[in-house]
């Protein structure tokens, strides 16, 4: 599908509107426990958001419209040549029509011109959608993280660059 969409770099002037979206994106994610909700607004709120745009090893990258509405995002963190994608977001009327996976090639990308050489990322078991898109982009599950992040089951994928 064709989109009318600049994939950049996140701005500061971004920042509510990511918050927005990620705070969106956890009404759909359907945690098991209802405090983890709660724990996921903390990691990912404005203040975190504001320290990654202020640190050399943090990435985030959008998709914003015309009006620089931002309509996916994606937080990572790049680290011994290795980059972990955090959290990934597409605006839920957006999700399905290849947004998502425009958004791991371009992650490949940076990857590349950074010369990392993996990137990984953990998904939750529950988490259909993103196992899918992993899986397709190339990614394979590498271990199982019984109980991790509060306390759900994730599983660990990767993928060489
Ligand atoms: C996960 C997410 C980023 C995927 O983005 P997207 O733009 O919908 O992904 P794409 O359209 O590129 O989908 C690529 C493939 O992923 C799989 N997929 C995507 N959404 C799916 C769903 N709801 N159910 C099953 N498979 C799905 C499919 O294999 C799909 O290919 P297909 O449409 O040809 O069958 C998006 O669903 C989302 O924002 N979810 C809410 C937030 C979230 O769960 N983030 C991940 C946790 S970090």
């Amino acid at each position: 599908m064709e989109f009318d969409l600049t994939i950049r770099p996140a701005r500061t002037s971004d920042i509510a509107l990511i918050h927005n979206l990620v705070d969106a994106s956890f009404d759909q994610m359907k945690f098991l426990a209802p405090e983890s909700r709660k724990s996921r607004q903390k990691s990912f709120g404005l203040t975190f958001l504001h320290n990654c745009l202020a640190v050399d090893d943090a990435i985030i990258l959008v998709a914003s419209d015309p009006t620089d509405r931002v309509d996916a995002v994606a937080i990572m963190r790049y680290e011994g040549g290795v980059i972990q994608i955090t959290h990934a977001a597409v605006r839920p009327g957006l999700q399905r029509k290849g947004l998502g996976t425009i958004f791991v090639r371009e992650i490949f990308k940076i990857a590349k011109s950074l010369s990392a050489h993996k990137i990984y990322g953990f998904i939750r078991t529950h988490d259909v959608a993103s196992q899918m898109l992993a899986s397709r982009e190339g990614f394979s599950m590498v271990a199982s993280c019984k109980r991790w992040w509060d306390h759900e089951d994730y599983a660990m994928w990767e993928k060489g660059i």
